[in-house]
Parts: C-alpha cells; structure tokens; sequence
C-alpha cells in the first residue's frame, strides 16, 4: 500500500498525478489546492479517464484540507506561483518562500514519516527551506530538478544526432538554473563517448539550450512546462516506492560532500526506500569544477535571500 500526496493542482502536479496513476505505481493519490474545486475537478476529470487508461489508483482532490494527506509515504510539493516570461526562477524566492513555509509546516504534522519531493521554484532555496521547517532528516528531504534537466539535456541531442533518447546515458549536476552544469564527460550514447558524437562547438549549443531548455517554453507558452517535469518527478517516486536504488542527480543536503556544507544543490544520489540513502561524489576536472562552485554561489546567495526575508 503506498500514497501519494501532491500538493498544488497545477498543471506540474496534476501531470505527475495522471502520470503515476497511468503507471499504477501507487494505491492512493491526494491532490490538495488551496483553490476551491480546482483539485476536486482535476481529480474527478482523472478518475473518469480510468476506465479507458485502464488504471485502479484511487485519486482524490481536496481543497486545502491536509487531514486527506495524512500519512503519505510521499508529498510532492508543487505549490506556488510559476514563472512568466522574462521572469527567472529567483524572482519567485519572496512569493514561493511564504507559501512553502506554510505547506511544510502542514505536511510535517500530517505525514511525519513521509518522505518530501519539492519541485517549486526556486528549487535548490525551496528545498533548503523545507528542511528547515520539517526538521525532517536530510534523506527525507530532496528536490527533482537534475532528471528534468537531464530529460531535456537527452531530448536535445537526439534531436541533433538522430539518435534514441533512450540509449542516451547522461548527467547534471548543479543548481536548477541557468548555472546548472551539463557535463559531456559523463554523457555516453550507446556507451559511446558524446565526444566522438560532437565536435566542442557543438556539445557548448546543447548545453546553452538546456539551460533554457525551461524558459524555451516559457517564451512558446507564457508559463513553464509541465510534462517533462511530471514524469521526471514521477521516476523519483517510482525509485522510492519500489527501493530501486536508482543512481541520478537530485537537489540533496550537502554536508562535507564536495567540499560543501549546509547547501542543497544537485548531485547524484543513489535513491531507493529511505529516499537519498547516498550521495555519490565525483572528481571533478577543472572546468566541471569552475562550473559546478559558480552555481553553488548563485544557489547560495539565494538561500541567504531568503533567511534575510525572515
Ligand atoms: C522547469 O524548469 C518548472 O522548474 C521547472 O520547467
């Protein structure tokens, strides 16, 4: 028996949950929005595609009340304002900080053995301070950003070379902006090097185009993407409901990993039952270094925004 609990009905939240009830990875999935009937339609719109998608997942929706979460194994934390063009993710700090303060503190007191995926923006901030407000041990505690990155990151070079998104082997590291780092040493296609694939000019297009692989739709449709980000959080409740001991990058608590401490920031993890049962440290060469710790400092700076707010 497991459950699921999604917080904001959005199109994000409401992805993952068609998603994972499609998947029939999970027994029960909560939608909870703070707007009236919004979850409750978006729920029953679900449960009436059931027959044909031919799923049992019992989904229900419910405006803001919490007692409908209790003891979730899993709660997804996509509440918030998304952005707009020509917003970045850290514009939304002041905004999304206040309503994640209020829905941890919900969460924590409803499902106190649950594990907490947050997908707001901005997410490396956000998870920061949903540790803080849950108390929560730090392998309860993570964001989903590194396999949407990746997703895209994968989505453009097969668009390029022709080739399978599914024999792409790829990895990101980094905060969930445009400081993340896509790391071409580590990206294989059919076990082959992406280097032998693509000359530097080449791989440096791609990397720019992930980057903004999320305002790229924000320009096309005025608001952020859901799709990708509803699968991409779904593949982490599948690793944790099944304890699959998946191996890819989640925004997790850094303490003394790569040299850093009291930060979240994307790394990859082994991820399984207990949530991050593992943080997997990589040597880094020069450039992924510079990288790396340059979107460290922007994730940082950010985080200190946001205790200054308190
Ligand atoms: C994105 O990159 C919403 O952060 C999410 O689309």
């Amino acid at each position: 028996m497991s459950k699921v609990s999604i917080i904001g009905a959005g199109s994000v939240g409401t992805s993952c949950a068609y998603t994972l009830a499609q998947r029939g990875l999970v027994n029960e999935i909560v939608l909870l929005d703070i707007v009236a009937g919004v979850a409750e339609g978006k729920a029953l719109d679900m449960r009436q595609a059931a027959a044909i998608q031919r799923f049992d997942t019992k989904i229900t929706g419910v405006t803001n009340d919490y007692n409908a979460t209790n003891d979730s194994d899993i709660v997804v934390l996509t509440s918030g304002v998304a952005r707009k063009p020509g917003m970045s993710r850290n514009d939304l700090i002041t905004t999304n900080a206040s309503i994640i303060k209020n829905v941890v503190e919900q969460v924590t007191e409803h499902s106190p053995e649950g594990i907490i995926i947050v997908v707001s923006n901005p997410l490396d901030v956000l998870c920061y301070c949903a540790y803080t407000i849950s108390k929560f041990p730090k392998n309860r505690v993570m964001g989903m950003s590194g396999l949407l990155d990746i997703t895209r990151y994968k989505s453009f070079l097969s668009e390029k070379l022709h080739v399978s998104t599914k024999d792409i082997q790829a990895l990101i590291l980094g905060g969930h902006g445009s400081t993340m780092v896509p790391m071409p040493r580590y990206t294989t296609i059919g076990g082959i090097p992406l280097r032998q694939w693509m000359g530097d000019e080449e791989i440096e297009e791609v990397i720019a185009r992930t980057r903004l692989g999320g305002d790229e739709i924000i320009q096309l449709l005025g608001t952020s993407g859901w799709h990708a980000a509803g699968a991409s959080i779904c593949q982490m409740i599948e690793a944790i409901i099944c304890d699959q001991k998946r191996v890819f990058p989640v925004c997790a608590y850094l303490e003394g990993e790569y040299g850093l401490n009291d930060i979240y920031i994307g790394v990859p993890v082994i991820l399984g039952a207990n949530g991050v049962e593992k943080i997997i440290e990589l040597e880094l060469d020069e450039e992924d270094a510079i990288r790396f710790y340059e979107s460290e400092k922007e994730v940082r700076g950010n985080v200190n925004v946001m205790k200054r707010m308190k």
